[in-house]
């Protein structure tokens, strides 16, 4: 699925510093997944806010079969989008429930997850012609990889409340914003409290002996609130944006609790981009988005190692 803050642009950097842990993989802000599927963990607690986000993932666990006929009930036209977006989600049985929230995801602008104060699903119509919302293969391996996966909707803390010794937990709150646009983020909770209590979630989850993770924009207020960690910088595009230039030069932060080297394979095969039934021209898209990330995070790569042999080279000097 597409989503707001999705880690697939910067996701080689963040598999490359994770391994499977020992114990449980944790993420209890999930989105769309990229990560946790990417990693491939024998063991996976998935959570996230956003119960009907929850719920899509256990009818794909569940039910995939069901729901990939339930997609093939739909059809990409304007008045469809229109007439499904205003159902009540509450009002569906739950396979239909997912399947709606597929269809609405991939049809419209730009794959946002966005509700009124009512609730209701307000996104327009995104009218893609090759938008790709009976992808079958995808949703069964990702059905295969969600097997004895625990879900639950609950707040970060309480999903993470079991998490412990040998446990690995990757945190992806909704982007750091500086003061103006926080108003914006307040309504999903996550203002400049929010992230505090994440910090104080992150140093709790430290004690508890976890290998914790967490993503941000980089911003000093999120330095701050990390000092003493390991943090790095990936730059990245954001991947969700109504301007298309603001989506460059995006810069975010990975901090961790723990200082090993990256590795230079990811750990698991990610699931793949295009399927047969995706359009050549959707292949085409992922491939050159894919390209220009790789280049991306190659260069943030190079900068960072060269900064650190000048600060080096000065320490040596002086
Ligand atoms: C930046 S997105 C995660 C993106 C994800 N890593 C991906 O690659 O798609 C943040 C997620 O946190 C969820 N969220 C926001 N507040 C939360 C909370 N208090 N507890 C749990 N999840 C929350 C949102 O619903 C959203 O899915």
């Amino acid at each position: 699925m597409k989503w707001v803050g999705s880690k697939q642009g910067v996701l080689s950097a963040i598999l490359a510093r994770m391994a499977p842990p020992t114990g449980r993989y944790f993420e209890p802000m999930v989105g769309s997944g990229v990560v946790f599927l990417g990693l491939a963990p024998e063991r996976a607690v998935l959570g996230d806010a956003n119960a009907e986000l929850v719920d899509c993932y256990r009818v794909i666990r569940d039910d995939v079969e069901a729901l990939v006929r339930a997609l093939d009930r739909h059809v990409n036209t304007r008045e469809h989008f229109l007439a499904v977006r205003a159902q009540r989600p509450e009002d569906l049985p739950p396979v239909e429930r997912a399947a709606r929230f597929i269809f609405l995801n991939k049809t419209c602008f730009n794959g946002l997850y966005r509700v009124n104060a009512a609730g209701a699903f307000n996104v327009p119509y995104g009218g893609i012609a090759h938008a790709n919302f009976r992808d079958a293969a995808t949703l069964r391996r990702v059905s295969a990889r969600l097997e004895g996966v625990s879900l639950r909707c609950a707040d970060v803390a309480e999903c993470v409340r079991d998490a412990g010794p040998g446990d690995l937990v990757y945190l992806d709150p909704p982007y750091f914003a500086a003061p103006r646009a926080e108003v914006r983020y307040r309504a999903q909770g996550f203002g400049v409290e929010g992230h505090e209590r994440l910090a104080a979630l992150f140093d709790d989850l430290d004690r508890r002996g976890c290998r914790v993770v967490l993503s941000n924009a980089d911003a000093p207020e999120v330095r701050a609130l990390y000092r003493g960690r390991v943090v790095e910088v990936l730059a990245t595009r954001r991947p969700v944006n109504r301007d298309a230039r603001a989506r460059d030069g995006w810069r975010e932060l990975l901090i961790r609790n723990y200082d090993d080297p990256p590795r230079s394979s990811p750990p698991a095969a990610p699931l793949a981009v295009a399927t047969p039934s995706a359009s050549a021209a959707q292949a085409l898209d992922a491939l050159v988005e894919r390209f220009v990330e790789d280049l991306r995070g190659l260069a943030a790569e190079l900068a960072r190692q060269s900064i650190a042999k000048v600060a080096q080279t000065r320490r040596d000097d002086s």
